[in-house]
């Protein structure tokens, strides 16, 4: 039987979803696949790591043991990585290390957090395309939602004219609490980052930033653009008052944070920001902390896809989606 050898750098609330997840599935690898999955190693970067469930202590290392990016990469000997930890957009950094080294060293390699992606997608590419390596990233882009899977999949060879997408939870979240049920930014916020859906710094969400990238890396990686954050207009959320939204019910509009994509002189074009649907309009009714995407096609006309996933679970599977595209195609 052959022989898979995975490690995944990055070890918060989704690092742990996708090991535990990992390890559940390794009987269906073995059946499906034919392959015996093996979790070589982990790293994270805080000593917690040590605690993880059905690891050995020696799979296991943290940023304090020194072994950071390429160190622990190399000395695991895996085949394929897994990237769950942070990266910031404007830097790279630091899921950047771990993918660079990672995809020149041609392994197969599965990124989950987006800012890398958006910092350094072109590079990124023509690194995996050098080495032969696969670069999956359903898990960076909206994750449970799928947005590449139609665009890659279901919707080939069309051509896309248009996207509306909710791709932020926390962000419709709120507003659909503040629509809804009346309660104020504030109280909203404190529920979803109660809810562990919001980000560490929620104004990544609320300032539009994450709709952004979750964007960016649609169109550049699944519709071959070429774009980065500068040539975006992004507006978030932040000065939406109670007096606003109550203008906007009684014209029977319903607010949300959209990304949008769309066609312009042959080139696309990108912006994040607020609009606002008529309450027959299935975007006017994605509720609570649930994603949805629209994509408007040359022949296959409109799709609709909703996403309502708990995280972490949902991010760990669409990362192991791609693991077993992965393994479809290595394991032949
Ligand atoms: N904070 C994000 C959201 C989850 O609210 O959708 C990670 O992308």
């Amino acid at each position: 039987m052959k022989t898979s050898r995975i490690a995944i750098a990055g070890f918060g609330g989704v690092g742990r979803a996708t090991t535990s997840l990992l390890l559940s599935r390794r009987e269906r690898y073995r059946e499906v696949y034919g392959t015996d999955m093996r979790l070589v190693a982990v790293c994270g970067s805080r000593s917690g790591v040590k605690s993880a469930d059905g690891l050995e202590e020696e799979q296991l290392s943290t940023l304090e043991d020194g072994l950071s990016g390429p160190a622990f990469i190399e000395e695991s000997g895996a085949d394929i990585l897994i990237e769950a930890g942070p990266s910031d957009f404007r830097t790279g950094g630091p899921g950047l290390g771990y993918l660079h080294s990672s995809l020149s060293a041609g392994r197969d390699t599965i990124v989950i957090s987006k800012g890398a992606l958006v910092h350094s997608g072109r590079e990124l590419r023509a690194l995996a395309k050098g080495s032969g390596a696969m670069l999956k990233l359903s898990g960076a882009a909206a994750a449970a939602l799928p947005t590449f899977d139609l665009v890659e999949h279901s919707l080939k060879g069309c051509e896309v004219l248009e996207v509306d997408g909710i791709l932020n939870a926390t962000t419709n979240y709120l507003l659909d609490a503040m629509t809804t049920r009346g309660i104020g930014f504030e109280e909203a916020l404190r529920e979803a980052q109660l809810g562990g859906f919001a980000e560490a710094d929620p104004r990544n969400d609320t300032d539009g930033w994450d709709t952004a990238c979750k964007l960016l890396i649609l169109a550049n990686f699944g519709l071959g653009a070429d774009l980065t954050m500068s040539d975006l207009t992004v507006a978030g959320i932040q000065s939406v008052t109670a007096e606003r939204i109550e203008a906007w019910r009684g014209q029977g509009l319903v607010p949300k944070l959209v990304g949008r994509l769309w066609r312009e002189n042959g080139a696309i074009r990108a912006e994040v920001g607020i609009r606002t649907y008529p309450l027959a309009d299935p975007l006017a009714n994605i509720r609570g902390k649930d994603k949805a995407i629209r994509i408007v096609t040359d022949a296959m006309g409109e799709t609709l896809a909703i996403g309502s996933g708990k995280e972490p679970l949902a991010t760990a599977a669409a990362a192991l989606k791609d693991l077993e595209h992965i393994l479809a195609v290595r394991t032949v």
